[in-house]
């Protein structure tokens, strides 16, 4: 639980999901959290504010709409520090979401290495913490290393001092991932890179929306994550540098509110943050992912934790239990988080998704998840997906059982009557 704030009460599912006028419907067992989570009240009224009472620019103003709307940017930036305990609010800079955080990281801090350091990544990564770094190795002849997932879908830190050489200078790796689940073992990253003088950047936007984290205890470097998985609105998300990394980070965009001076001949920019947030930034959004995190800062998470844990328990168990289908991810809770991604053998996973919303109002998601080279090293082109959240209940839990036992059974008779043996 965050230093800065006890939870206001013990945690209790229902009352939690009360808060969230989406999950009124009881027809709706929304498991798509890893996508996209939803919004408490409390929130959607942060959001509002801003257009209805605040809406000024937060730069340049005087009058008092102005300093009202940027005192709300600035308190958003401060919650937000108080969340990932950040030793200061400069330290936090407003994206539009993670993989945007991701791209000003390989630009602005990429414009920083040399041709043949390194960067590690791994084969668990989300395209976001993929594809900015091929980009970066094709732009600047840095070199790409991966590290190689074990059998069920965790990072093989027992290859980690083989793939982390002399010349890495980052190692940009996922928190955890949003197919495996996988939580990483950041005490072991973080020391494996202090060896060879590499920084460490965690891409939290699966492990963030699970409680807060102390980015100074963890050890790390950078931060990045999203709102929108966060429980506040889409469109904002954060890079979180350590001050004295981001101070030598030349910007990535350019254009206004980002400068000290611009003469005909040249420019001082502005101190981080703002020298890394160039233009208009998104300051409804702000303002809804500060209320956001506040929320979370209110929630006892050890309880939240304990809650989704059981509920994970029941889904593995039963998956393990059906034929025909496999779990893509560690069956250890002590390894993962609620994100059960799973293919059954002979259903398109798209087929999964779309019967169990049909039928039981389950809502999960298909495909390979923005994370093709990790779902195809399973040798598979795409999983079903279950993402829990606080607000889950063993009602959407049921629902889900109920629907994945009768494709299950669906399956076993397709499967007798074509004369195939059926696969376990
Ligand atoms: N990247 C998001 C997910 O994993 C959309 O679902």
């Amino acid at each position: 639980m965050a230093r800065h704030g006890q939870p206001s009460r013990a945690f209790d599912a229902a009352s939690v999901r009360a808060e969230f006028p989406i999950l009124s419907d009881p027809g709706l067992h929304y498991l798509d959290n890893a996508a996209i989570a939803q919004i408490p009240t409390v929130v959607l009224d942060a959001m509002g504010l801003f257009d209805r009472e605040l809406r000024a620019n937060v730069h340049g103003g005087v009058y008092r709409l102005a300093c009202g709307a940027l005192a709300a940017y600035e308190s958003a930036r401060a919650a937000v520090a108080r969340f990932i305990h950040a030793q200061s609010p400069a330290e936090v800079v407003f994206t539009y979401g993670t993989t945007s955080a991701i791209n000003l990281l390989a630009h602005s801090f990429g414009a920083l290495l040399q041709e043949g350091d390194e960067v590690l990544i791994s084969q668990l990564e989300h395209h976001s913490n993929l594809l900015p770094w091929r980009q970066l190795a094709e732009r600047r002849g840095v070199v790409l290393r991966t590290l190689p997932m074990t059998q069920d879908g965790r990072l093989d830190l027992d290859r980690l001092e083989e793939t982390l050489r002399p010349r890495c200078r980052l190692v940009a790796l996922t928190h955890c991932s949003n197919v495996t689940g996988a939580l990483t073992d950041v005490d072991r990253v973080v020391a494996a890179a202090r060896a060879v003088g590499a920084k460490v950047m965690l891409d939290g936007a699966q492990r963030l929306p699970h409680g807060a984290i102390d980015v100074q205890a963890l050890g790390i470097d950078f931060y990045v994550f999203s709102g929108h998985k966060c429980y506040g609105p889409t469109g904002i998300g954060v890079l979180w540098g350590k001050a004295e990394l981001l101070a030598t980070m030349p910007p990535f965009m350019t254009g206004g509110q980002m400068i000290r001076r611009v003469t005909a001949e040249a420019v001082d920019y502005a101190d981080p943050p703002r020298r890394l947030e160039a233009g208009t930034p998104p300051i409804g959004p702000a303002i809804g992912l500060g209320a956001a995190l506040e929320w979370m800062a209110r929630l006892d998470w050890d309880g939240a934790q304990r809650h989704e844990r059981r509920l994970t328990q029941r889904v593995l168990a039963r998956l393990a239990e059906l034929p025909g289908v496999r779990v893509v991810g560690p069956l250890d809770l002590c390894e993962r988080i609620g994100v059960v991604s799973f293919d059954i053998a002979g259903i398109d996973p798209t087929e999964v998704c779309r019967a169990l919303d049909r039928r039981h109002g389950v809502a999960l998601r298909a495909g390979y998840h923005c994370a093709q080279p990790l779902v195809a090293a399973f040798g598979l082109t795409g999983v079903a997906r279950a993402s829990l959240a606080p607000y889950s209940t063993d009602a959407d839990v049921d629902a889900l059982l109920e629907g994945l036992d009768a494709l299950a059974s669906e399956r076993c008779r397709l499967v007798t009557s074509s004369g195939a043996a059926p696969a376990s």
